[in-house]
């Protein structure tokens, strides 16, 4: 397929799962709105259809609970085809049925990007009423998921990470205890093959999470004091800290400077906490355990993230770098999800291995910001061909280039019509 058909189907998948303001990530698979899917679908939007960009994220934003979380999946109308669903959540924090935790908080960034790139007069009014909404959810992460103040953000949930089965979160996920789990049927298995999945295991302590969090009525300062799995996440860390940055240049722009000095003081505590997630054996950012005190011992992909989150000076640069040389020698494809020379790569089972396309947009938008276009470029013409051969698929093999999971699906769509097509890389050339 050529790449102006390449263009035409991605704009067509956008419209095609399309719900009236919302996308689902796919269908079948993914029958939901889901919180940064949305968020990069938005970018998406935004080269062609920059109304429809905005609405997504003011929809998402309609979930938002009083306590200024922003839900991971907001569950509009009731789908049988997917499991767990409200009834199993059992939340009540919002205005919309939804799931009891976030996401990785990339819409401030995004938002930022379409105030740019929108250039008509409804533009900074859009971005005016987004922004109380986003300071609220990210006041929300630094409270609720930082409670002590360590400039480290937490998961309640490998969900939450938004990288659901990673090794990293093998040792904190075997310490919860299997409890309060009725019987239940997995859906996602039926869609997809399950040699694919997580494995059965994991999804009783995933219940049991959600269990334990809905015991104490999801109240953010209970479930910080008390959920059985409580993990420091680079992802997140990083993904917040770049959006700190990117709301700081929002309240610049719309004129609401009374909000700066807050923002700048969670820049500055996410800057020096990054440390902490530093594994100085492994010259990597990996997940610390804020149960244990216990750091993981792989680089993944959210390792790269750190000059995305802004972190690119002299003692984390050159070694972001040697890891994605040794990395990029050992796999065709960059940037698999787990290290392939850790002995808990799999390179197509979900996020222990496999390519995802809007993670290779992150790390590739910090490397170039670092100044290191070349590394920049290998992930652009990577992601494009590997959606060149195996089309818009959830993710891919690293090593063979196999396109796996869901099809036709909305964020890889997004990121190819945002960054990775030739098409759009010739415009700004
Ligand atoms: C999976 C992914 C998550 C994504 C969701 C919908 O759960 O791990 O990151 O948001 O699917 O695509």
């Amino acid at each position: 397929m050529s790449q102006n058909d390449l263009d035409q189907t991605a704009r067509d998948i956008l419209i095609g799962n399309d719900q009236g303001g919302y996308t689902v990530p796919t269908k079948g698979l993914y029958p939901y709105q889901w919180n940064w899917d949305s968020v990069f679908v938005a970018r998406g939007f935004a080269t062609f259809n920059p109304d429809r960009a905005w609405r997504e994220i003011e929809l998402l934003f309609e979930g938002q609970w009083r306590d200024g979380m922003v839900p991971h999946i907001l569950f509009r109308k009731d789908d049988p085809s997917y499991f767990p669903g409200p009834s199993v959540w059992g939340t009540d924090g919002g205005p919309i049925p939804s799931s009891g935790h976030s996401q990785p908080p990339v819409a401030a960034t995004i938002v930022r990007d379409l105030l740019e790139l929108d250039s008509s007069d409804a533009a900074a009014g859009r971005a005016k009423g987004l922004f109380p909404k986003i300071l609220h959810w990210h006041r929300w992460y630094m409270q609720y998921r930082d409670p002590d103040g360590l400039g480290v953000v937490a998961v309640i949930h490998p969900w939450e990470s938004g990288r659901d089965n990673l090794p990293d979160w093998d040792d904190a996920l075997r310490a919860v205890e299997v409890k309060d789990v009725e019987p239940y049927v997995r859906k996602d298995t039926s869609h997809v093959d399950p040699e694919m999945r997580p494995h059965k295991e994991d999804y009783d302590r995933y219940l049991s999470i959600v269990a334990a969090c809905r015991k104490v009525g999801w109240d953010p300062e209970k479930v910080a004091r008390t959920c059985p799995f409580f993990v420091a996440d680079p992802g997140i860390t990083f993904i917040l800290l770049r959006a700190c940055r990117d709301l700081l240049a929002l309240a610049g722009k719309l004129g609401l400077k009374e909000h700066m000095a807050e923002i700048e003081g969670w820049i500055s505590r996410l800057e020096s906490g990054a440390a902490r997630l530093w594994n100085p054996d492994l010259k990597a950012h990996v997940a610390l355990d804020l149960r244990t005190g216990k750091l993981t011992d792989g680089v993944s992909s959210a390792s790269f993230l750190a000059p995305y989150a802004g972190l690119s000076g002299p003692d984390v640069l050159p070694a972001v770098q040697d890891h994605f040389d040794r990395i990029g020698s050992k796999v065709r494809y960059l940037m698999p999800s787990y290290d392939p020379d850790h002995p808990k790569f799999e390179h197509l089972r979900y996020w222990r291995g496999p390519v995802w396309a809007m993670v290779n947009f992150m790390i590739s938008r910090g490397l170039s910001e670092a100044g290191d276009a070349v590394r920049a470029e290998r992930l652009r013409a990577d992601t494009a061909a590997l959606i060149q051969s195996g089309g818009f698929a959830e993710y891919f093999s690293p090593e063979t280039a196999v396109a796996a999971g869901g099809g036709s699906f909305s964020w890889t769509a997004a990121i190819w019509l945002a960054w990775a097509t030739p098409s759009h890389a010739e415009q700004a050339a």
